[in-house]
């Protein structure tokens, strides 16, 4: 049988039949594994036959297929990763935050073994390394060949990220013949600062996720589904200590790490053996200096007893070795004046404060900006322009001031006032909701904004104009061809002849373009509504707002009149759409205070023809164009399906009862609002007769 012989004896045909058998044996069990949670084979037996496929479609390229088993990551895509048991737990670490616990910790040591606490004289050598700010990993080796890697998870059992792992730069993928059979190596995976912020301005400019620091880069990076995504971000790793190991024959931690050395693995250069608790003081003095000038993030130092017999005698406390301790490192902080507090305006309007600073070098980085997040953490500060203010830098996030001098200087500033006002466009800004941010109300003018603002402007769902995606909108944005939402309907009247200049037009895509543009001149209400791309009004809102207005020229005066007077009729009618709100309607209104806003909505109405709403069908529907109100429990249907049927009659759906109300359905438990039906004189029916008079049946 062909299962039988070894790879390189196989013939083609007969490698075709194992590659066909194999991949069937491995799916099946990952069918037990993933769907039915119950494996059928082990992991060892189960990356046997992997291996096996894959040295067969080494060897006869033509037979590796795209839905191969091997051509998914080791934990196949969807499903998520395979789990893996740690033959020995990944254990975390304890920690000192000062000399005096880094005291009591080696005195603890000295206690705990006794020829230490007999003898003060005897040394404890102790292994000082960076920690290292990544993730940490575990990698299998089998006679010297890289097997498998698993993140750390639980600690008790992680997930297999062999694939991804093989995409690491500097993984030592075969080892020297005098590393053991058997060897569990585990260390720290992590990205460096420049490659951080290379990975973090790509993934800006793609409008992808950016991560917060190198650490979150890394976990992310390692943890893609895809392995080709993870061969794209740059990770990298340092190795430190061991799990399941064939044969130990080293004596010492730092006997380990030569070892490693040896075998190819890259480790920390700057680890080093200290005999005394001022070595080691000295030495964290010493990496703490240089720590921003590293390529990596490291956040302190790993002390770890050298000499394993007196590792093993020392042993653990819950998840914790006796032995080893972390000593994390400060904050990096730094004094300096903070000249002027600027507000710079985010692609969403949202307005931040920023302080500029007198330059101050904070662990050996230069910074001159720090934040100040927004104006309740001004006020909390108390910060004030010519401030002398402490900042902070903690691992690679933006530096931030966390404290002013509160000297008699200070006293005499005026306290910065927050701008009532966006500093791009002139525009109102106001606070959202919660408080905490404060955002431009001139989502349309407001060029901080502005291309976001124009990308959904176009966007499917709104003007849906074909041949001008978000990429033409930015190129045209940035040569100034476009600035408002009016300018896209002039864009080839008005600059044809620039447009064909452009790489990528011809005479044909501009007519096409001129052809697109003036079949949506045309547009539902609904869609115009979308269009605009006013805070919390998306599809479904601006479908409530059509419908309760009709057409635009009902809607701006409805929109005008309520902004006007939030004590009247027309603000009370906006409210009182189910589905609206006082919230929505905020920033509904804030969008019409804003005259830039009003006068881009008067350029549109020249330009378009804005289509009335269109009921949808409901001829002979006896509850079209009525609004009704629903309240107390209702039997035959939820509320929402009620609300949905109603609508889909035509009739409008609101939240409270008013003089406009036609309907008030009332089920059991109806409270106040049966109550002021009554009193406005509005029909009050049941369920049942709401059912017989809309056709519905309870049953
Ligand atoms: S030794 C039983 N050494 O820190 C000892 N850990 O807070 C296991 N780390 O989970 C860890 N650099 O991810 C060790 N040189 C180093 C380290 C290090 C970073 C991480 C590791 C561990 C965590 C514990």
């Amino acid at each position: 049988m062909s299962q039988d012989v070894a790879v390189e004896d196989l013939a083609e045909l007969d490698a075709h039949m194992e590659v066909k058998r194999l991949t069937d044996l491995i799916n099946a069990h990952n069918v037990a594994y993933y769907r039915d949670d119950a494996p059928t084979v082990s992991d060892a037996e189960y990356d046997a036959l992997m291996r096996r496929l894959q040295a067969i479609e080494a060897r006869y390229p033509t037979l590796a297929k795209p839905d191969s088993p091997t051509q998914r990551v080791g934990a196949a895509a969807a499903s998520g990763f395979r789990k893996v048991k740690h033959a020995r737990p990944m254990l975390s670490l304890g920690n000192v935050f000062s000399e005096e616990e880094l005291r009591d910790f080696m005195d603890g040591i000295r206690r705990f073994l006794k020829e230490l606490r007999d003898d003060p004289t005897i040394p404890v050598v102790m292994v000082s390394e960076p920690k290292i700010d990544g993730l940490s990993i575990s990698l299998t080796y089998r006679d010297r060949q890289f097997q498998r890697a698993a993140t750390r998870g639980d600690g008790s059992e992680g997930e297999d990220v062999t694939e991804n792992v093989r995409t690491l730069k500097d993984l030592p993928v075969t080892l020297p013949a005098d590393a053991p059979d058997l060897l569990e190596v585990r260390g720290e995976v992590y990205m460096t600062k420049e490659d951080f912020a290379a990975l973090n301005a790509g993934q800006a400019e793609k409008g992808g996720k950016v991560f917060a620091n190198p650490r979150n880069a890394a976990a992310g990076s390692l943890r893609q589904l895809d392995p080709a995504v993870t061969a794209s971000r740059p990770l990298t790793f340092f190795a430190y200590a061991w799990g399941e190991v064939s044969a130990v024959d080293w004596t010492t931690q730092s006997g380990f790490l030569e070892r490693l050395e040896g075998w190819g693995f890259p480790v920390n250069p700057l680890s080093r053996t200290c005999a005394t608790v001022e070595e080691m003081l000295a030495h964290y003095a010493e990496v703490n200096t240089g720590r921003a000038g590293l390529p990596y993030d490291i956040d302190g130092m790993v002390y770890k007893v050298d000499r394993l017999d007196w590792q093993e005698r020392l042993g653990f406390v819950s998840r914790a070795p006796r032995w080893a301790t972390a000593h994390k490192f400060p904050a990096e902080k730094a004094t300096t004046v903070l000249h002027r507090i600027t507000v710079q305006v985010g692609r969403t309007g949202s307005l931040t404060p920023v302080a500029n600073l007198e330059p101050v070098t904070v662990g050996g980085v230069v910074v001159s900006r720090a934040t100040l997040h927004n104006a309740d953490e001004i006020t909390r500060l108390d910060a004030r322009e010519g401030d002398t203010v402490v900042i902070q830098r903690a691992g690679d996030v933006i530096p931030q001031v966390v404290e002013v001098v509160k000297d008699a200087a200070h006293a005499a500033r005026p306290p910065f006032a927050f701008p009532t006002h966006c500093p791009e466009c002139g525009s109102e800004a106001r606070r959202d909701d919660d408080g905490a941010v404060t955002r431009c109300t001139g989502g349309l003018i407001c060029p901080a904004q502005a291309v976001e603002r124009l990308k959904h402007f176009v966007s499917r769902n709104a003007f849906d104009i074909e041949g001008l995606g978000k990429k033409q909108i930015e190129a045209f944005f940035a040569d100034g061809l476009i600035k408002t939402p009016g300018d896209i309907f002039r864009l080839v009247s008005g600059h044809r002849d620039v447009i064909l200049e452009r790489e990528g037009w011809g005479a044909t895509s501009v007519d096409n373009l001129a052809r697109a543009l003036t079949e949506r001149r045309t547009i539902a209400l609904e869609r115009f509504i979308f269009a605009l791309g006013i805070r919390q009004i998306g599809q479904a809102t601006a479908r409530l707002l059509a419908k309760q207005y009709g057409s635009l020229a009902g809607w701006r005066a409805a929109m005008d009149a309520a902004r006007q007077d939030h004590d009247g009729e027309a603000y009370a009618d906006l409210v009182s759409i189910d589905g609206v709100g006082p919230s929505v309607a905020e920033d509904l209104l804030a969008f019409f205070d804003e005259a830039h806003n009003r006068q881009v909505l008067d350029d549109l109405q020249a330009l378009l023809t804005v289509e009335d709403f269109i009921p949808p069908d409901e001829a002979g529907s006896p509850v079209a164009g009525k609004t009704v109100v629903f309240t107390g429990t209702l039997e035959a249907m939820t509320r929402g399906e009620a609300k949905a049927r109603a609508e889909a009659l035509g009739a409008k759906v609101a939240g409270s009862v008013s003089k406009k109300t036609d309907f008030l359905v009332a089920g059991p438990g109806a409270g106040s609002k049966a109550k002021k039906a009554a009193d406005l004189g509005v029909t009050v029916l049941d369920e049942a007769q709401w059912l017989a008079m809309t056709g519905g049946s309870a049953g």
